[in-house]
């Protein structure tokens, strides 16, 4: 059964986008493509149908990610169709628990930096209305709680 990840920030056009790309170019260096589904979704619309920032789609590119995505709101649904639900923050976090409708739902959601093995970030910091060197932050945090949670992953096996 394929592992269904979901990650979701507030605009869909930062941080979930990026830990998608990044989540996934992790996965594909594993040769392990094939037992993933891997997405990624906003707390709220304001950007829907738009690509990713310009911005971050930057950063990335200079590490070698390409973020392909297109924004879109997390809806109630996603609680049925993905096993693990990641939050970039603890805002992310509070409005999922507030969409939930049982226990299963609960349990489905966790927050990135979590999985966190050399930062001590207690969440990805929305790196939108600053400098460069938010968008950089972003994907060091990402990439290392992205390992983090392959790791958790794969022990589960
Ligand atoms: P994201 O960043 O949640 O990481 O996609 C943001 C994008 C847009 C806005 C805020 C945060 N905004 O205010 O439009």
């Amino acid at each position: 059964m394929k592992k269904k990840v979901l990650f979701v920030c507030l605009g869909n056009i930062c941080r979930s986008p990026s830990a998608e790309a990044v989540f996934k170019a992790l996965v594909e260096k594993n040769g392990d493509s094939n037992n993933f589904e891997i997405d990624s979704a906003g707390t709220s619309a304001w950007h829907e149908g738009e690509k990713a920032d310009a911005r971050m789609r930057r950063h990335a590119k200079n590490r070698g990610i390409n973020i392909t995505s297109i924004s879109r709101k997390f809806e109630v649904e996603d609680f049925d169709h993905f096993n693990y639900i990641i939050a970039m923050d603890q805002e992310n976090l509070d409005n999922l628990k507030q969409l939930i409708r049982n226990k299963s739902d609960l349990d489905k959601i966790h927050m990135m930096t979590n999985f966190s093995k050399k930062f001590n970030y207690g969440y990805v910091p929305d790196p939108y209305y600053g400098g460069d060197d938010g968008f950089d932050l972003v994907l060091d945090i990402l990439e290392d709680a992205g390992e983090g949670f392959y790791h958790f992953l794969k022990k589960q096996d």
